[in-house]
């Protein structure tokens, strides 16, 4: 059998799992969606959202790039975010890094690795606004784990700095917005970071509709 028959065949047991744990799984869930989560991850294969929170199908939306990044012009991401926010009406959206991230270390390194240099500039800038606190760090591992704690950070606050979040807070008074690491070694989950709706933004990314 090739690998990707056997994902076929598993699916199906899969889904006769859940059939018999539940009869009305899959028609429940092919009516609506209500998650509470929006997860913002990296696609490190590793790092699988619903697996590590043992959350099932329906409770978490899920958008995952390279090194969890928040980068403004995303299109991709912001629509995941609006969707998010103004539709599903979720209460909480988690950016979530881990250590050991390979996107992470790459941006830590001078190396040209084609068109995903334009992506991992965005940690090289991190890197950058917290250079004195990173190169005193002699352990480059414990400076990649420093720099993958940061960027997290950064990403939750380029959460705040949308209008799309502004505009929610304003008017509903949610999501709040979490920083998570994970740790591969260990399977643990540390929170770094919380936004809670109308925490500071420095005012020129303040935007009043
Ligand atoms: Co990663």
């Amino acid at each position: 059998m090739r690998a990707y028959e056997k994902l076929l065949l598993e699916n199906k047991a899969w889904a006769a799992e859940q059939l018999g744990k539940d009869p009305d799984f899959f028609s429940r869930l092919s009516h609506i969606q209500t998650p509470e989560f929006l997860w913002i991850g990296c696609s490190d294969s590793r790092v699988p959202a619903n697996e590590i929170t043992n959350t099932a199908p329906g409770e978490i939306f899920v958008h995952r790039n390279i090194a969890n990044l928040v980068v403004h012009t995303d299109l991709n991401m912001l629509s995941v975010v609006q969707y998010a926010v103004e539709v599903l009406k979720v209460k909480h959206i988690i950016v979530c890094g881990h250590y050991g991230c390979g996107g992470v270390r790459a941006a830590m390194t001078n190396h040209s690795l084609g068109l995903i240099d334009k992506w991992l500039r965005n940690i090289k800038d991190v890197y950058y606004f917290h250079k004195d606190e990173l190169e005193a760090i002699s352990s480059m591992d414990q400076r990649a784990d420093r720099l993958t704690e940061l960027n997290v950070m950064e990403q939750v606050m380029n959460l705040a700095k949308t209008s799309i979040v502004q505009h929610s807070w304003k008017n509903q008074q949610r999501p709040t917005l979490h920083g998570w690491v994970y740790r591969l070694t260990d399977g643990i989950l540390h929170a770094m970071s919380k936004m809670e709706p109308g925490a500071h933004v420095d005012p020129i990314y303040q935007y009043h509709d």
